[in-house]
């Protein structure tokens, strides 16, 4: 007879453990297997990187061709709907409203391109990407979405691969709370402390599954790869009221000297 084997990773291993019991219940043995799963690591992390170029070209492509062009037929309608307005035809409340409705598509296409290319949105510094991107949860999910941030972190230097990390990680932990937690509130947020930036992402949903390690998506490979490679720790758990809370805290430049240098202004 054997318990419910349990699994977790290792440094490119996978470890399961069954644990065998006799026929009164008294553990008889465990039964370890160590799978090598470096090369599936390594298969996640190159789809990772393909999706993100892909990702890049779409946000640049939909920006640069549609929005353009939408950008330039919106203009022409707008012009038109005056001089109809300025003749006092009939027409020009329609062709207003076609200017209206070209203007929420522009809209809608940057809200687009900006979130398949962080790297337009990102101009501002990740917390107004990450900000922007909250803002916009209940008209895209239907969802509250809060974000705060620490005043130290706008002085921290990120260079531009490490921004968009952060950012991707920030959208992938506010996609699952939307479409798994059924959340009602997601709150963001940004601190930083010992030479540390955390990137934190709560929601009040129904909490993380005990086996996620199961289930075949990306996102959260995706997130821990991320974070990997920028030298930090990812930890996904359930909050104390309920609820998941996702972490992700990476080194970072200038917070120390940023910290010491208002203690010498002090
Ligand atoms: N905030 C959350 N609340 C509840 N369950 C979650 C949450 N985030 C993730 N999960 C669970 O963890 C599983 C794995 O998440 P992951 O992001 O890796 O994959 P996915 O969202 O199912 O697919 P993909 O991200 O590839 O589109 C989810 O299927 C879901 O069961
Ligand atoms: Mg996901």
């Amino acid at each position: 007879m054997s318990s419910r084997p349990s699994s977790r990773e290792l440094q490119g291993f996978q470890q399961s453990t069954a644990r065998l019991s006799d026929a009164r219940g008294q553990c008889a043995g465990l039964i370890v297997v160590l799978a090598d799963i470096s090369e599936r690591k390594r298969h996640e992390a190159q789809l990772v990187e393909v999706m993100e170029t892909e990702q890049l070209r779409l946000g640049r492509d939909l920006h640069d061709s549609l929005g353009q062009q939408l950008t330039g037929v919106q203009l022409t309608v707008a012009a038109i709907a005056r001089r109809l307005a300025e003749k006092s035809l009939p027409e020009a409340a329609h062709a207003a409203n076609a200017a209206t409705l070209l203007e929420a598509a522009l809209r809608e296409t940057r809200h687009l391109s900006h979130g398949l290319c962080p790297a337009i949105h990102l101009s501002g510094g990740l917390f107004k990407a990450v900000q922007r991107l909250a803002e916009s949860m209940p008209r895209t999910h239907g969802v509250e979405c809060l974000c705060q941030c620490d005043t130290e972190v706008q002085e921290v230097r990120l260079d531009d691969r490490t921004s968009t990390g952060l950012y991707r990680i920030a959208q992938e932990a506010m996609n699952n709370a939307v479409r798994h937690a059924k959340a009602k509130t997601i709150v963001v947020r940004l601190g930083v402390c010992d030479g540390r930036l955390t990137l934190a992402v709560q929601d009040d949903g129904v909490g993380i599954p005990e086996d996620r390690e199961r289930t075949q998506g990306m996102g959260i490979s995706g997130m821990e790869h991320r974070t990997r490679g920028m030298g930090g720790e990812l930890e996904i758990r359930r909050g104390p009221q309920g609820g998941t809370i996702v972490t992700c805290s990476i080194p970072c430049r200038g917070t120390q000297e940023a910290q010491g240098e208002r203690r010498a202004r002090a």
